[in-house]
């Protein structure tokens, strides 16, 4: 594994990039905002490209609007209105989208530099996030793990904490198989019956099937097929920007999120992971205001991002899987990105 400084935040803090490699993969990580900086694999003929977006250098990351390659919480997606309320105590977040905290609010943990430690196949980074840190209540100590071998990158999170409070982590990794042009042709399966549905602000209003509707991916289809439907959930998001909920996995382990491939490279990723929901996002708010890696200005359908996770406003949703830790207890995930390389169409 491979160290290197990248750079200093304005205050002197140094953030560091570790390089891992095994087999044909190459990985980059970052220790501000434990950010996945570059995944580079390659296809059928052995040509590799970087498949994940980012920045070539620290100043792109602080300036970010996007939460590119991040790893977002305390408390990853929305939750509305900034608030929610455990064991009887109102809790007041910063509300950074609209009226809804989103990704654990604008100081969260994409924001801040980690302590990274080598472990077998990777590195290890940690986050003490002091009682009170975006209103969020209890000191609540993270790891997140990036381990790669020549399958792929799994990616680990724990979390304890000292009071109760509520949890929810994923990597904001965007996605482009091909390494560039549009993905729009990438196809895409989202093993999920279910999805949840959002209001124009996307806090959640129920969770309802897929069946014939355009989130509908348990059979592959291109991401571009649909995402032009003129339906409500599609308006309110313009795009794809919801969570897609799987039946329990039988052992609580590992189940098939998604598999996608690129037409132009024949790349595939397949995500495995033991949360109960995946994000698909199509990278809807990509404007073109955003410069990235090598000078390109970012667009709409330029990345899209799996984020694995508990479903968005959870603390606020009595009916949704609890997102609760308390102490004593011990949050830890899972999820795996792996890589293999088919033939192109
Ligand atoms: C959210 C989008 C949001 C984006 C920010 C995604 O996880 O679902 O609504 O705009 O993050 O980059």
């Amino acid at each position: 594994m491979q160290r290197e400084h990248f750079g200093a935040l304005p205050d002197g803090q140094e953030v560091e990039r570790y390089v891992l490699r095994s087999g044909r993969l190459e990985a980059a990580v970052l220790t501000y905002g434990a950010v996945l900086q570059s995944m580079c694999a390659p296809d059928a003929s052995g040509s590799v490209a970087d498949v994940a977006l980012g920045y070539d250098d620290l100043d792109g990351y602080l300036a970010d609007t996007t939460y590119v390659g991040a790893v977002v919480g305390r408390f990853a997606n929305r939750i509305a209105n900034g608030r929610f309320e455990l064991d009887g105590v109102e809790h007041v977040l910063p509300q950074n989208n609209g009226d809804a905290c989103l990704h654990g609010g604008p100081g969260g943990f994409h924001a801040s530099v980690w302590k990274a430690r080598e472990v077998t196949g990777g590195v290890e980074l940690s986050l003490t996030s002091p009682d009170g840190d975006m209103g969020f209540p209890g000191t609540l100590t993270a790891t997140v793990t990036y381990v790669l071998d020549e399958d792929g990158l799994t990616v680990g999170y724990t979390a304890e904490t000292d009071r109760p409070t509520v949890v929810n982590l994923t990597n904001h990794a965007y996605w482009n198989l091909d390494g560039e042009g549009t993905v729009e042709d990438h196809v895409l399966e989202l093993p999920a019956p279910r999805f949840v549905a959002v209001d124009a602000g996307l806090i959640p209003t129920g969770i309802e099937p897929v069946d014939g509707t355009p989130m509908d991916f348990r059979a592959p289809r291109r991401i571009g097929e649909n995402l032009r439907s003129a339906t409500d959930q599609l308006l309110h998001a313009l795009g794809y920007d919801h969570a897609w909920v799987y039946e329990d996995s039988e052992d609580g382990g590992l189940q098939l999120g998604a598999r996608v491939r690129g037409p132009r490279s024949g790349r595939v990723l397949e995500v495995l992971t033991d949360q109960p929901s995946v994000q698909f996002y199509s990278g809807n708010f990509l404007d073109g205001s955003v410069v990235g890696r090598g000078g390109r200005a970012w667009r709409q359908g330029d990345g899209f991002c799996l984020e694995t996770q508990h479903l968005p406003d959870s603390p606020n949703q009595p009916d949704f899987p609890s997102t609760v830790l308390r102490p004593g207890e011990r949050y830890d995930t899972r999820t795996v990105f792996r890589f293999s390389a088919g033939g192109a169409s």
